[in-house]
């Protein structure tokens, strides 16, 4: 793993969308697979806007979403499926078919985790991006998740259910989540992970210190061969060393 520290959620969230642009580049059938939430917006919005500028062409990706909030609609503005339609999918004008999403409403849950699986299984993960929860969850791979996991529905952790509702409007009930699971996580060629904040100042010295183990599922990160951890200054202020 290596980490990197930057001065502020702004030059982090350059940094982090300098890799996804240049995985791009690179590869320009890249599979990526995109966590949401409140850490990687500002690097997604920071894509979108380069890749209309500097017409980077993401015409041949295909995009994951790594999961989404069981029994929640679409057009909910604290979905997953939202967020990335609003911060990227939108403004860069992807196609649908280059967008693969959990639909959360699927009464055949099985059926909607094996479909991700041969998606992943046909192409790899390239480039997987993901930001780390309060209780060190990637993705929804919960504290305690099997390093094996393929994609799966979870029963969300406490910490979860009630960090979650900073997204939504108005209190929901979210009980389940489905996500990519922590084996396809490690699997991805390249994985970067990112925190900012004070906040999460003690999960990310437990990420970055702490023995590996799934109890607190982020400290996978350490093993992962191509694993970047990017933080700014205030999640970096508990690491013994940076
Ligand atoms: C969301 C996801 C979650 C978040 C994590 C951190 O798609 O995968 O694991 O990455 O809960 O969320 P923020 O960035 O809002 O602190």
């Amino acid at each position: 793993m290596k980490l990197k520290v930057y001065k502020d959620y702004n030059e982090l969230s350059a940094a982090a969308a300098a890799m996804i642009i240049d995985c791009v580049k690179a590869k320009p059938e890249a599979l990526l697979c995109f966590a949401t939430g409140d850490t990687p917006k500002l690097a997604y919005e920071m894509v979108a806007d380069r890749a209309v500028k500097e017409k980077v062409d993401f015409s041949g990706t295909f995009i994951i979403g790594l999961d989404e909030w069981m029994g929640i609609s679409p057009d909910n503005t604290g979905s997953c499926h939202w967020f990335l339609h609003e911060y990227l999918f939108k403004p860069m004008n992807m196609d649908a078919s280059q967008i693969h999403l959990f639909n959360a409403l699927a009464k055949n849950e099985k059926a909607e985790c094996d479909k991700m699986n041969k998606l992943i299984r046909a192409n790899g993960i390239d480039l997987m991006v993901v930001g780390i929860g309060m209780n060190g969850h990637i993705g929804f791979n919960e504290p305690g998740t099997d390093e094996n996991s393929l994609t799966h529905v979870a029963v969300l952790d406490e910490i979860t259910k009630t960090v979650g509702q900073k997204y939504f409007a108005g209190k929901v009930t979210i009980e389940k989540g489905i996500t990519v699971g922590l084996k396809q996580v490690m699997e991805a060629e390249k994985l970067l992970m990112m925190a900012n904040g004070k906040n999460k100042a003690p999960v990310i010295k437990k990420a970055a210190e702490d023995n590996i183990s799934t109890s607190f599922p982020a400290t996978l990160i350490q093993k992962h061969p191509n694993g970047f951890l990017l933080t700014d200054n205030e999640a970096a202020s508990e690491l013994k060393q940076n």
